[in-house]
Order: structure tokens, then C-alpha cells, then sequence
């Protein structure tokens, strides 16, 4: 039973398979979260299409990342799971918002400064209008609690900017101010394995542990994961690379592990193919459970069909609620 009726609303892009950085960073928080709160958890396939995926592959992705969010213990007995293109209300908020929102404003966005640095040939709209989709998605649930990696920070800035805007205009408080949350209040960014940065998928497959990766295959990502020729100096600050290192396995290990790793590097004894042994095999214990049930939901088409269904049924309920609210806002014609 929800505790409480605050609602919450989260979303994750298809990209194929999902990995270490959005599992801690977001489905850990929604897995606890739909115990608490009234929860809505999409598949964000319109977002994905700034990618231009083929037909199929999107097909594939969006099955994949639903059975995933379902072997991580997301229950759509509990909480809402959809997938975004499933609401056609979502586009249409998106539309609307974009009448109040600028050009200048949506260029100054980092996500998307970030797009024109690393994709100069593919600098489309829907990666300036971003920030506008992702506020329909949650403005439209009247969300107040964003379950999300520390990445999205700016984006859940847009959202309350996006929705006082149309209340202020309008003159009605229609939309709720969402913030991102973490349980632990700090948003989380875990770190790729290639030194530096977040882990994602945009660096390449081997800086990434994805859930479905067996077990051979994090032992050589994590024992490949670069490191520097060691401590010199007792107590000194690690590289970002080697605190990367660190950084996971607080997040994996048993806490005495850490902090036996964290002694020795500090009196300059540190192994780093030891701690590399041991961050492997935690990773490997840490992810196995959910990863033998990725496989078993995912070959259950019915299932996923019959769940994606259900879900798209509840959440159209609540986007067409505030539609009607909205559209009467506007100034539309009401059916
Ligand atoms: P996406 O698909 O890039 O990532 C999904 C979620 O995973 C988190 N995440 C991370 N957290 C910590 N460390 C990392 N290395 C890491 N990598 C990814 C992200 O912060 C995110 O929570 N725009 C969103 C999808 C979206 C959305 C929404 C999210 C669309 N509409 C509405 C919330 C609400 C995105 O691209 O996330």
C-alpha cells in the first residue's frame, strides 16, 4: 500500500541495456520509492529517438529496459510502468509548453552544449526541446519527487521553470514544483571505468557494467580499468581514475572492505590488482541475482505486453486530468 500520495514520477531512455550508473542512480531509488509514494515509472523511448534508432532495435530496447525495471523489483502491482510514446497526452503537453519556452534559454542547457561539442551532425530540435519533453513527463502526473542521477539536475530546473511559467500565464496553479531526489539526499553520479566522468554508455561498452554483463565479462572491464603507478606519499588525495575505484566499490562492497582498501592505500601498501580482485567479485555477487531474472522476463513476451498495457491504461487516467485542466486553461473547446 502507498503511504503516502505525494506523487513520483521517472523515466529512463532505451539505449539497450541499462547499467551500473542508472541503477544506482535511479531504479534503487524507484524499486524503494513505489513502497511510499504514488509512483509513475516510463520507458522514455520519445526521448531516444534524437538517436534515430531503427524500428527494431528501438523495439528490442524498450522490451529490454521494461523486463530489466521488472527483475530490479519494480512491482506494476504496486506502481505505474509505461512506456512514454503509449501517452499520446505527453506530446501534447510537450507542444504547449514549447510556445512558452525559448530558444535562448534551451541553448544554455549543459545536456545540450554538451550534444553540439560531441555530435556536431546531429544537433536536432528534439535535442534543443529536450528539457520540454522531460517536463511534460513530469509536470503532466503532477509529480513533487524525481527520482535521479545527479546528471539530470539542470533538467528538473527546467521543470519547475516550465510549469510556474504556464501557471503564472495562465493564472492558475496547475502544476506542482518537482525536485530530484536520492534517498541519502544527495544526487549520485557513479563513475565510468575508463578514469574521470560518469559511467555512460556514450563512452564505449568498456567503460560500462551493465546489468546483463555475466560474470567474466565485469571481472576483465574492472581489471582493465585504468589506475596510475601508485601512492607515493602516505595520505594522499587519490586520482580520479583510482577514486573511481573507491567510489564503486562503496557502493558494492561490504563497508570493512572498503575501508581495508582505504587503509592501505593511505599508508602507501596498496595492491591495485588486489583491490581490482575484490571490486570484481563484489560486483559480480552484486549483480548476478538480477541478472539471471533479466532473462527469464525477458523471454515472457506476454507478460511484458500484458504489463506495458495495464500500465499505459493507469497513467493515461492521471496525464488525462491535468490535460483537461490544462486545454481549459488554454482557452480550448472541452469534449
Ligand atoms: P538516462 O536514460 O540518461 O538515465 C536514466 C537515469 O539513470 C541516471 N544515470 C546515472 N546516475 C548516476 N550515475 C551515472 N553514471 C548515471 N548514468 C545515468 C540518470 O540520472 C537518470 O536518472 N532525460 C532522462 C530520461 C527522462 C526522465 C524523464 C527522467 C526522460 N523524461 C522524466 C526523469 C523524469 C535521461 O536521459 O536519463
Amino acid at each position: 500500500m502507498n503511504q503516502s500520495q505525494e506523487i513520483v514520477v521517472s523515466g529512463i531512455r532505451p539505449t539497450g541495456n541499462l547499467h551500473l550508473g542508472n541503477y544506482l542512480g535511479a531504479v534503487k531509488n524507484f524499486v524503494q520509492m513505489q513502497h511510499e509514494f504514488k509512483c509513475f515509472f516510463f520507458i522514455a523511448d520519445y526521448h531516444s529517438l534524437t538517436t534515430h534508432p531503427k524500428p527494431a532495435d528501438l523495439q528490442n530496447s524498450v522490451k529490454q529496459v521494461l523486463a530489466e525495471y521488472l527483475a530490479c523489483g519494480i512491482d506494476p502491482n504496486v506502481c505505474t510502468i509505461y512506456y512514454q510514446s503509449d501517452l499520446p497526452e505527453i506530446p501534447e503537453l510537450y507542444l504547449l509548453l514549447n510556445m512558452h519556452a525559448y530558444k535562448g534559454e534551451l541553448e544554455r542547457v549543459a545536456s545540450f552544449k554538451e550534444k553540439v561539442r560531441t555530435q556536431p551532425n546531429n544537433i536536432n530540435v528534439g535535442l534543443l526541446t529536450y528539457p520540454v519533453l522531460m517536463a511534460a513527463d513530469i509536470i503532466i502526473h503532477k509529480a513533487i519527487k524525481v527520482p535521479v542521477g545527479k546528471d539530470q539536475e539542470q533538467h528538473l530546473e527546467m521543470a519547475r521553470t516550465f510549469g510556474n511559467r504556464f501557471n503564472r500565464i495562465y493564472e492558475k496553479e496547475i502544476f506542482i514544483e518537482p525536485v530530484a531526489f536520492n534517498y541519502g539526499n544527495q544526487l549520485i553520479k557513479v563513475p565510468g571505468l575508463q578514469g574521470g566522468g560518469k559511467m555512460s554508455k556514450s563512452d564505449g561498452d568498456n567503460n560500462v557494467i551493465n546489468l546483463i554483463d555475466t560474470p567474466e565479462l565485469i571481472r576483465k572491464k574492472i581489471l582493465r580499468a585504468v589506475t596510475d603507478t601508485g601512492p607515493t606519499e602516505p595520505n594522499s588525495i587519490p586520482t580520479a581514475p583510482v577514486q573511481n575505484l573507491f567510489d564503486l566499490m562503496q557502493m558494492v562492497s561490504a563497508p570493512n572492505t572498503f575501508e581495508h582498501f582505504t587503509k592501505v592505500y593511505a599508508d602507501c601498501s596498496i595492491r591495485y590488482g588486489d583491490l581490482k580482485k575484490q571490486l570484481a567479485e563484489d560486483m559480480v555477487s552484486f549483480l548476478i541475482p538480477v541478472r539471471e531474472k533479466i532473462a527469464a522476463i525477458r523471454a515472457d513476451e506476454p507478460y511484458l505486453a500484458r504489463v506495458a498495457r495495464e500500465g499505459a491504461e493507469k497513467a493515461r487516467v492521471s496525464a488525462k486530468t491535468t490535460m483537461d485542466e490544462v486545454r481549459g486553461a488554454i482557452g480550448f473547446r472541452k469534449f
